[in-house]
C-alpha cells in the first residue's frame, strides 16, 4: 500500500516537472536593485533615467494611469522637483470635459492610458509578475535570491533571441522569459536606446535595469516607509521579548529559590 502511494507520487511529480521542462515558465536572470533587503532604497538618480526610458520609448505603447504624476516629487522616490515635474506634465495632453477641449496635464493628473489597445498597463506590472518564478514555480528564487518582478521585466527586456513568427496574421517574437516563449510585444530596446543626461551607462543591460526599477516604484512607492514600519516592528519586539523574558524571572524568583 504505501509503496504503491510511494510510486504514484514519484510518478506525479515527475510529471509535473515535465510539464514545467516543456516550456511553460520562462527563465528570469538575477539582476541586482539597490532596494533589495531589509534596508535596501530606491536610488532615485536611476528612477529618473527609468522614468526617461519609460517615457522616450514604453509610452508610446503603454500607460501607468494609476500613478498621479505629482508623485515623481515623492522623496524616496524619484524626487524631482516642482517646476521639472510640471513641465514632465504639460508634454501629455488630457481632455478636459469642463472645457469641452483638451488642455495639457498637470501635477495633479495621472499619467495617460496605454495608447495602444492590446499593451498592458504597467502602474502595477512588477507586483503583478512578482512571484513563482525559479525551480518549479515555488518562489524559491524570491525568496532566497530576491529575484521577484522587476527581475521578470528587465529579462523580459533583455531576452528575445531575435526568432519571429506569424500566427493568424500577428507577429511573435521569441523571448526566454516570457511564459510560453511568444510574446507579441516586439523588441522595445535595442541598447543606446536613450540618452542620459547624467552619462551613465546605456547598454541594454542598464536601460533594461533602469526602466525595471522605475517600474517597481510605480507598483509600491511605499516600500521602503513600509520596510522602515517592519524594522520598527522588530526592533519593539526584540525589547518587549526582553523585558518579558526578565519580568518571568523576577516574577518567579522566590518561587524558584533553594532552600
Ligand atoms: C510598440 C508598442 C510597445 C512598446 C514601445 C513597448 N511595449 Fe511592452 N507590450 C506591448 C504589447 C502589445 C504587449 C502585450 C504582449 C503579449 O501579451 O503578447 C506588451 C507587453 C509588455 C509587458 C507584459 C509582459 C507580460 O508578462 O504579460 C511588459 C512588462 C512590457 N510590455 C514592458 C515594456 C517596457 C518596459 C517597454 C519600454 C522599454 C515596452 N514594453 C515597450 C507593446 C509595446
Amino acid at each position: 500500500m504505501f509503496k504503491k502511494l510511494a510510486i504514484s507520487a514519484v510518478a506525479a511529480l515527475g510529471l509535473a516537472t515535465g510539464a514545467f521542462a516543456a516550456g511553460g515558465a520562462g527563465h528570469v536572470e538575477n539582476f541586482e536593485y539597490s532596494f533589495e533587503g531589509p534596508f535596501g532604497k530606491y536610488d532615485q538618480n536611476q528612477l529618473q533615467r527609468g522614468l526617461q526610458v519609460y517615457t522616450e520609448v514604453c509610452s508610446a505603447c503603454h500607460g501607468l494611469k494609476f500613478v498621479p504624476i505629482r508623485t515623481l516629487s515623492d522623496e524616496g522616490g524619484p524626487h524631482m522637483d516642482e517646476d521639472q515635474i510640471r513641465a514632465y506634465a504639460a508634454q501629455f495632453d488630457i481632455f478636459d470635459p469642463e472645457l469641452d477641449d483638451d488642455r495639457p496635464r498637470g501635477p495633479a493628473d495621472f499619467f495617460p492610458e496605454s495608447g495602444l489597445e492590446n499593451a498592458p498597463d504597467l502602474s502595477m506590472m512588477a507586483k503583478a509578475r512578482a512571484g513563482f518564478h525559479g525551480p518549479y514555480g515555488l518562489g524559491i528564487n524570491q525568496f532566497f535570491k530576491g529575484m521577484g518582478g522587476p527581475e521578470y521585466i528587465a529579462s523580459l527586456l533583455t531576452g528575445y533571441t531575435g526568432e519571429e513568427k506569424e500566427q493568424a496574421g500577428v507577429t511573435f517574437y521569441e523571448n526566454t522569459a516570457f511564459p510560453g516563449g511568444w510574446i507579441s510585444m516586439a523588441p522595445p530596446l535595442y541598447g543606446e536606446d536613450v540618452e542620459y543626461a547624467d552619462g551613465h551607462a546605456n547598454d541594454l543591460h542598464h536601460i533594461a535595469e533602469d526602466v525595471s526599477a522605475f517600474l517597481m516604484w510605480t507598483a509600491e512607492p511605499k516600500m521602503m516607509a513600509r520596510k522602515q514600519a517592519g524594522f520598527v516592528g522588530v526592533l519593539f519586539l526584540t525589547i518587549l521579548s526582553v523585558l518579558l523574558y526578565l519580568t518571568n524571572k523576577r516574577l518567579w524568583a522566590p518561587h524558584k529559590r533553594k532552600h
